[in-house]
């Protein structure tokens, strides 16, 4: 805010939820920037009521929720958060590879409801990850980032990716075998989802994909809700299909599925990817840096270029 107040006349919304749709048009009308959240839906209608929109800055690096083609129609840069999140991402993937497989979340549930009978030689056993494999869905930097954390755990790395050229290893990533999604799919102890969404990743993990992993196998997302079917996994969930889920990422949020909520082999995070003070604080800084680059005439310093 100090940031932007330098340059600007800066109209906040206050609100601790969303602010309504017919708000953020209604004052739009006589602004050159937007400064919007993951829950702000930024389409052709919402862009058509700030006629002097040059710039909207997402503080995010996913960006699924801005109509990119009517921006671009409008010539409206759009601009994303990526990299200052990218390790607070990959830490709270582990974070919840951890929960889910050693049972963190499950015990604690246990404990709080005064169910705990002490310790005892069979109780509430988890899985190892030392030498099982880690399959990564989606190769970009939240992935990488994810991967270069394996070997402190003793996993070994896998990936897959949807898009053929984008992915191609490094010379430090020779170590990471690339599979098909199917052969990661049904080959992997732990997968973990980096994929943006897209109408080509929606619910890419859907009943025939949970079908294919191995029943001892965990599933991560914290990528984007949609890209599992939810409904799908509460199915695999409850026949044992899997051994279990951790999310921080869902459908509708803040709505969680109904039937995923009752199940204790899953971890339910409320999307705190990259929710640090360091982090959210570098991402609400360089969304301002962005806005004024633009306002200044410069180009900015992470345009969304897909
Ligand atoms: C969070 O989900 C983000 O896209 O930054």
């Amino acid at each position: 805010m100090a940031r932007l107040e330098q340059h600007c006349a800066v109209d906040l919304w206050g609100g601790s939820d969303a602010i309504p749709g017919a708000e953020l048009k209604a004052r739009l009308a006589d602004k050159q920037a937007l400064m919007c959240l993951l829950t702000d839906r930024v389409d052709g209608a919402v862009l058509d009521a700030g006629p002097g929109l040059r710039i909207v800055a997402n503080i995010a690096v996913g960006f699924d929720n801005i109509d990119l083609a009517a921006a671009r129609a409008r010539g409206v840069m759009v601009t994303n958060t990526p990299d200052v999140l990218t390790e607070a991402t990959a830490d709270l993937t582990w974070g919840l590879i951890l929960s889910a497989a050693r049972r963190i979340a499950e015990g604690e549930r246990l404990l709080r409801r005064g169910a705990w009978a002490g310790w005892a030689l069979d109780f509430m056993l988890g899985s190892d990850l030392r030498g099982k494999h880690l399959g990564i869905v989606g190769l970009g930097r939240i992935g990488r980032a994810v991967a270069a954390r394996a070997g402190a755990f003793g996993m070994r790395v896998a990936y897959a990716t949807l898009d053929a050229g984008a992915a191609a290893p490094g010379a430090a990533d020779a170590a990471w075998a690339r599979l098909s999604l199917d052969e990661l799919l049904s080959s992997s102890d732990v997968i973990t989802l980096h994929v943006p969404l897209t109408p080509a990743t929606r619910h890419l993990v859907d009943r025939r994909a949970l079908l294919r992993m191995k029943r001892r196998a965990y599933l991560v997302n914290t990528s984007r809700g949609p890209v599992v079917d939810e409904g799908a996994l509460a199915w695999a969930l409850r026949q044992g299909l899997i051994a279990g889920a951790a999310l921080d990422v869902y459908e509708q949020e803040p709505r969680v599925h109904p039937d995923l909520v009752g199940l204790e082999n899953v971890v339910l995070a409320p999307h705190l990817g990259s929710a640090t003070v360091e982090t959210r604080t570098a991402m609400a800084d360089l969304a301002a840096r962005n806005v004024l680059a633009v306002l200044a005439g410069d180009a900015p310093l992470t345009p969304v270029t897909a």
